[in-house]
């Protein structure tokens, strides 16, 4: 039997807790994976800090270090090709991934949403806007979903979806707490179900 160790890349932009999430639930859960690189496109955040303290390899890469996007994006798909990765997992990268990335890596790119896709997602739906949103809607659930990222925005396939109840006193800032909350546990449950599928 082969144990091959899945190579995976997070792509983060801010306080990366989906990140740390992640690379705590691998050790836990014992899965047969490694976060080997954390790509940003800002050089100092959270996510690149927890990277560094944990012997992670980091790779700060931006559209403005290049003079075409095109070259841009060639540059991202050697990094990651660089450190052999097998999956990539977005957790708060605030850049449209390039298409000729999302193309190198078919059904092996996730990204979490914070709210119940197919609805409050797509352009300008981040951060607490999609909680103003659901608020605003009056909704009286929400939830988190882990889908597979494609070359339209929150528009991939849904692998795991989980609710959390709207409250009648929730502000953005408690219903945003809660659903972080949730993606803490979904975004490794989802990890675990796509290294369990067919091919992986
Ligand atoms: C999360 O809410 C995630 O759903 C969204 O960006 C946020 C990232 O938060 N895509 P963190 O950096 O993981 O704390």
């Amino acid at each position: 039997m082969t144990t091959h160790t899945t190579r995976i890349a997070v792509f983060c932009s801010g306080s990366g807790s989906n990140f740390k999430a992640l690379f705590q639930a691998i050790e836990n859960k014992q899965l047969p994976a490694e976060i080997v690189l954390c790509l940003s496109n800002r050089a100092r955040c959270g996510a690149m800090e927890f990277a560094e303290q944990n012997g992670i390899a980091t790779v700060h890469i931006t559209e403005q270090q290049f003079g075409f996007f095109d070259e841009f994006a060639e540059a991202m798909v050697e990094r990651l090709k660089k450190h052999h990765i097998d999956i990539i997992l977005l957790a708060g990268y605030m850049r449209k991934v390039p298409d000729a990335v999302v193309a190198a890596f078919p059904e092996r790119m996730l990204n979490i949403h914070p709210a119940l896709l197919p609805k409050f997602g797509g352009e300008g739906m981040y951060g607490i806007h999609v909680h103003t949103a659901v608020l605003g809607a009056g909704e009286t659930e929400t939830g988190a979903t882990v889908h597979f990222v494609n070359e339209e925005y929150d528009k991939g396939e849904i692998l795991l979806q989980r609710t959390v109840p709207v409250l009648p006193d929730d502000t953005p800032e408690t219903l945003a707490a809660r659903v972080l909350e949730c993606e803490h546990r979904l975004y490794p449950d989802a990890l675990e179900k796509l290294l369990t599928l067919p091919g992986s």
